[in-house]
């Protein structure tokens, strides 16, 4: 599955209603679990020194792991415009760094992050083994890169289940166009063999681990862990 536009583009011209739209269905309870649990992992495991996200959209892992650490210094890193506004009007924080911006080509210097991490946005970016050397690039030597992905091959019944469970309690909009973007990602999403294969053609080809976790209820996540 190697479509050369796979989803960057469409985000990079993402009008800022779009945007607001977007921070409107991830705010349902177990999704913002989803970003506070990634939160959590990335400020215990962190502990301290440069973190960069890739894709914040509206910053809510952000948000998370200020309030759980505050010996971070934060770097985001999105191609969206309007995703770079919103969580800059979320995150209200002067000291994060948060920019526009490819990660198959930026400005950062060599060496420069100890960990660098992303959700929901490795599937989309059109060359994601370039992206990936970027990212070997900008890390530090012993950092870590924590890429939380979802992929195709879930089990369908359990995900039916969990989403109705999920959207219980939450209003009859987000009833209806909640379950259409997750489909929506699950459907553009790789193969967990497809991320192996792109993740062996990179530089981290030689330190890499990936693992099927459970993230906002939901079993559709992998952790997928690259060391340099
Ligand atoms: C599905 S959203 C996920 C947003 C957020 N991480 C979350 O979990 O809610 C994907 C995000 O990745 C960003 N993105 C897509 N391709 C990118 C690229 N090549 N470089 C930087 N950001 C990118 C999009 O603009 C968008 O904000």
């Amino acid at each position: 599955m190697n479509k050369k536009n796979r989803g960057e583009k469409g985000f990079k011209k993402f009008p800022k209603q779009a945007a607001l739209i977007y921070d409107k269905i991830t705010s349902v309870k177990a999704q913002r679990k989803l970003y506070e649990d990634i939160g959590i992992f990335l400020s215990n495991s962190i502990k301290s020194g440069k973190l960069l996200e890739i894709g914040f959209g509206a910053g809510r892992v952000l948000e998370s792991v200020i309030k759980n650490n505050k010996n971070i210094e934060i770097y985001g890193i999105d191609i969206s415009n309007a995703m770079v506004e919103l969580a800059k009007g979320n995150i209200k924080d002067t000291k994060v760094n948060l920019i526009e911006g490819n990660i198959e080509k930026t400005e950062y210097k060599d060496n420069f992050f100890d960990t660098i991490t992303c959700t929901g946005s490795f599937y989309l970016w059109d060359k994601p083994v370039k992206s990936l050397n970027e990212i070997f690039r900008i890390l530090k030597k012993d950092g870590n890169v924590y890429l939380f992905e979802t992929y195709k091959e879930y089990d369908k019944k359990d995900f039916k289940k969990s989403l109705k469970e999920n959207l219980k309690n939450e209003n009859i909009i987000l009833k209806l166009i909640g379950p259409f973007f997750i489909k929506k990602q699950l459907s553009l999403t790789y193969r967990i063999k497809e991320i192996e294969d792109i993740i062996k053609l990179s530089n981290f080809k030689n330190n890499f681990n990936i693992e099927k976790i459970k993230l906002g209820n939901l079993s559709i996540w992998a952790k997928i862990s690259l060391k340099k």
